[in-house]
């Protein structure tokens, strides 16, 4: 492994991917590849910008021109695919990017890796992909798909595509399905970045109908540590779960951060809840545990509190990202709740 191209590392994942790899294998070289959506931005990367080991190439995972230039000339022999839409409430207000991006994208993207004949394709992918549990049990790699949100669908749709390249072609694909990652460089869409930030603008929390669906959290570092595992030693053709053994029910957390930030609960608001709202995830991760010997290493009560700080002294980030763009989609997510 030489050139690694990572699709969507200016992202949340994909930024702390890209930081914690360069960190781990400085002899190895990583072409970030990112369209630079409203979720994209290189300002999560100004530590890394100026590493020889690292470039930055602005493009679309569906434009298939695009994607062979850098295949060609980065000489890419591996992939870490991230690049994705990513937020379940968008895929609700509008679903075709969804698709564009998500599948149609992924199927662009394995049709160069195979021309290329990478070494190696890893997929990430969501815990979403396997639906919605009740009370008991957790999602296992055998567990059947069934993706209920567009956003869900179409990450469903990607890893099967990507697994049907491997299986018809041979290319050396590997799947990674985790659960809710939070952590610095977020977009304050999601639920953790966007409570803090209403709590310290002393803004209304919106939560969800009765606040009592349930996510797995895992701590965005042990996402990237995992992923790295799977790149080097998972078996070509797997599906590996992630996830964090950690359960919450939102309005726990809610109420966590409210205590963080020494805020008053009178800023809960109880709004319309998510159509389709899944009411429970957990994944059981013994595989990679027993396969691989990854484990999470950040329990919450530190990641949520450095967290938390993170947001409070990077004010300007999310300031900065919140702009126009953010401001409509508040309004027509939240407006008609
Ligand atoms: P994000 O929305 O923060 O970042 C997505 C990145 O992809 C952005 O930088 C964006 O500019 C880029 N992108 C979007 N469309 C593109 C296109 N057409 N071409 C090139 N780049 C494009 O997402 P994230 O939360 O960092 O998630 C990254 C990946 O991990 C996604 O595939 C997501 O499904 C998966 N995942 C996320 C979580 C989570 O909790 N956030 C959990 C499990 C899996
Ligand atoms: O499980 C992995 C998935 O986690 C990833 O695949 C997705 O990319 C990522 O966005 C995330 O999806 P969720 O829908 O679980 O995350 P979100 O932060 O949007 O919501 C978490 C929970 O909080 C969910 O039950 C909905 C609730 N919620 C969310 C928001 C944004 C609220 O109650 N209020 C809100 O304003």
């Amino acid at each position: 492994m030489k050139n690694v191209l990572v699709t969507g590392g200016a992202g949340f994942i994909g930024s702390n991917f890209v930081r914690y790899f360069l960190k781990v294998h400085p002899d190895i070289r990583v072409v970030n590849f990112d369209k630079l959506t409203y979720a994209g931005n290189l300002e999560n990367l100004w530590d890394v910008a100026r590493n020889p080991q690292y470039l930055f190439v602005r493009g679309d995972i569906c434009d298939g021109a695009a994607v062979e230039t850098v295949f060609k000339d980065q000489d890419i022999d591996t992939v870490v695919h991230f690049a994705a839409e990513s937020h379940v409430d968008r895929s609700i207000l509008g679903a075709g990017v969804f698709v564009t991006t998500n599948v149609g994208g992924t199927q662009v993207l394995l049709d160069r890796a195979k021309q290329h004949s990478v070494e190696r394709f890893v997929h990430v992918s969501t815990d979403e992909v396997y639906g919605s549990l009740g009370p008991d049990g957790k999602f296992t790699e055998t567990t059947s798909l069934h993706p209920n949100s567009p956003y869900a669908a179409s990450k469903a749709s990607s890893d099967l595509l990507a697994l049907a390249y491997q299986h018809t072609f041979g290319l050396p694909v590997v799947v990674t399905r985790c659960s809710n990652n939070y952590g610095p460089y977020q977009f304050p869409e999601k639920l953790i970045p966007l409570m803090i930030v209403n709590a310290l603008h002393n803004k209304p929390l919106p939560v969800y109908g009765d606040g009592l669906n349930v996510r797995d959290w895992l701590y965005v570092d042990d996402h990237c540590a995992a992923i790295d595992v799977v790149l080097q030693r998972g078996a070509v053709g797997e599906v590996y779960n992630i996830g964090g053994n950690n359960e919450w029910k939102n309005i726990d957390i809610v109420r966590l951060l409210l205590g963080i930030l020494e805020k008053p609960e009178s800023l809960i608001d109880y709004v319309k809840d998510r159509p389709g709202h899944d009411r429970r995830y957990a994944m059981d991760a013994s595989r990679i545990a027993r396969e691989l010997q990854w484990e999470p290493s950040v329990t919450f009560e530190r990641g949520l509190r450095s967290t938390v700080e993170w947001y409070v002294s990077h004010r300007s980030w999310w300031e900065h990202v919140m702009s126009g763009e953010y401001m409509e989609y508040y309004g027509k997510n939240y407006g008609a709740r």
